[in-house]
């Protein structure tokens, strides 16, 4: 059977991997600041890592959710604890789009309406519910689009305020941070006023950290620079270190009921603990502060240099903006300096390296950034 061929591969084999380092299959090895989409967040095969996965798979590595499963309990407890979020509730799932999802439900059920404000760039996953209220044509047409949304300029408050007069609103959803859209913060002031707004009119907020979140921006959540609670916020990508596993926190004003969401293999005891692990490393490595100061380095560093048009984001989420194509640049850091980075549009290079880079890797990535770039016959 071939693979349904829907993927744009790069030319490398990955076979092992340490921390941020990638071998290949030729025994090649890379610098990694991608980190397989901003998922690998403490690091490729962390011992601790490994330990608690292995462990439990020893024990037990899947039952259903209808039985008692104390990791699920823990894991709440820790990421209620390290988030700030104790008086939040977990809802466990495999991925962000499914978070999405559920997020999605939650504020429908909760207010009766149906629909949802998003924002221009935004993206949110691949279900036909995060389709809709993601601003990207390509993938819009993938899907018939079933749901209702209206999508926004990025920091347009007027805008909202005025769809939402219209009374049929049940959510605004935004990332923290845009990831695939280029990298782009939220105007300083934008999420206050968006959460006061909701606030004022019973619209339920629901920030999607699935990319920003779990320490990457130098906060456990990117939000947390403007001071405000959303009604849900969604996660992902570096809760499992690689593991599939997504989570909806949901405030205290949402009630459960038996049967309002659910999932098979959501919240299994096996993502449970590499969840876990994820947490344990990060209070124990003080990652989310490695990721403010090592993020801070680079961008000061990257924002020193000639010929970019834009450095922006924070912590270890960090967008290099060009006039032109940046894929020479890419190909030059994969194939002659051997660093793995991504890209968003044509023209951003994307730095999500996992939160364990140190400023020595810091300094190599920009030694060899610097000599790529540089080079006339790359930059366009
Ligand atoms: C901000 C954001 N939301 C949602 C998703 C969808 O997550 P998943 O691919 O796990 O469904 C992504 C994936 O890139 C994302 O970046």
């Amino acid at each position: 059977m071939n693979l349904f061929d829907v993927y744009p591969l790069m030319n490398v084999t990955p076979v092992k991997a340490k921390d941020c380092v990638v071998w290949d299959d030729k025994g090649n090895e890379y610098l990694d600041l991608y980190g397989g989409h901003a998922v690998i967040s403490i690091g490729h095969s962390h011992p601790h890592y490994i330990k608690r996965i292995t462990g439990q798979l020893n024990n037990i590595g899947f039952y259903s959710n209808s039985v008692q499963n104390p990791l699920q309990v823990e894991l709440g407890e820790k990421l209620g604890k390290l988030s700030g979020l104790e008086n939040y509730s977990l809802f466990l799932c495999n991925s962000g789009a499914e978070a999405n999802e559920n997020a999605l439900k939650l504020a429908s059920f909760h207010t009766g309406k149906k629909r949802v404000i998003a924002f221009g760039k935004g993206f949110h996953g691949r279900t036909s519910a995060a389709v809709a209220v993601t601003d990207n044509s390509k993938i819009q047409a993938e899907v018939n689009k079933g749901h209702h949304s209206v999508i926004l300029p990025l920091n347009d408050l007027v805008g909202v305020k005025n769809e939402i007069a219209n009374g049929d609103v049940c959510a605004v959803i935004i990332e923290g941070i845009q990831g695939i859209g280029g990298i782009r913060v939220p105007e300083a002031g934008f999420l206050t006023e968006l959460d006061k707004l909701c606030r004022e009119t019973g619209t339920v907020l629901i920030l999607d950290e699935i990319q920003s979140g779990y320490g990457r921006s130098g906060s456990f959540f990117a939000f947390e620079a403007s001071n405000i609670s959303p009604d849900i916020i969604t996660t992902a990508k570096g809760m499992g270190n690689g593991f599939p596993v997504g989570g909806v926190l949901i405030s205290p004003s949402f009630e459960a009921s038996h049967g309002l969401l659910g999932t098979t293999f959501g919240g299994n005891y096996l993502a449970c603990a590499a969840s876990l692990a994820v947490l344990e490393v990060m209070e124990e490595q003080k990652l989310i502060e490695n990721a403010r100061n090592v993020g801070q380095y680079l961008m000061d560093e990257l924002g020193k240099l000639d010929g970019i048009s834009e450095v922006r984001g924070s912590g270890l989420m960090i967008g290099i903006e060009f006039e032109g194509s940046v894929a020479p640049i890419r190909k030059a850091l994969l194939d002659e300096k051997r660093i793995f980075t991504g890209v968003s549009s044509t023209n951003v290079i994307r730095l999500l390296p996992p939160l364990t880079l140190t400023h020595e890797m810091a300094s190599r990535f920009l030694e060899s950034f610097s000599e790529v770039y540089k080079s006339p016959q790359k930059t366009l």
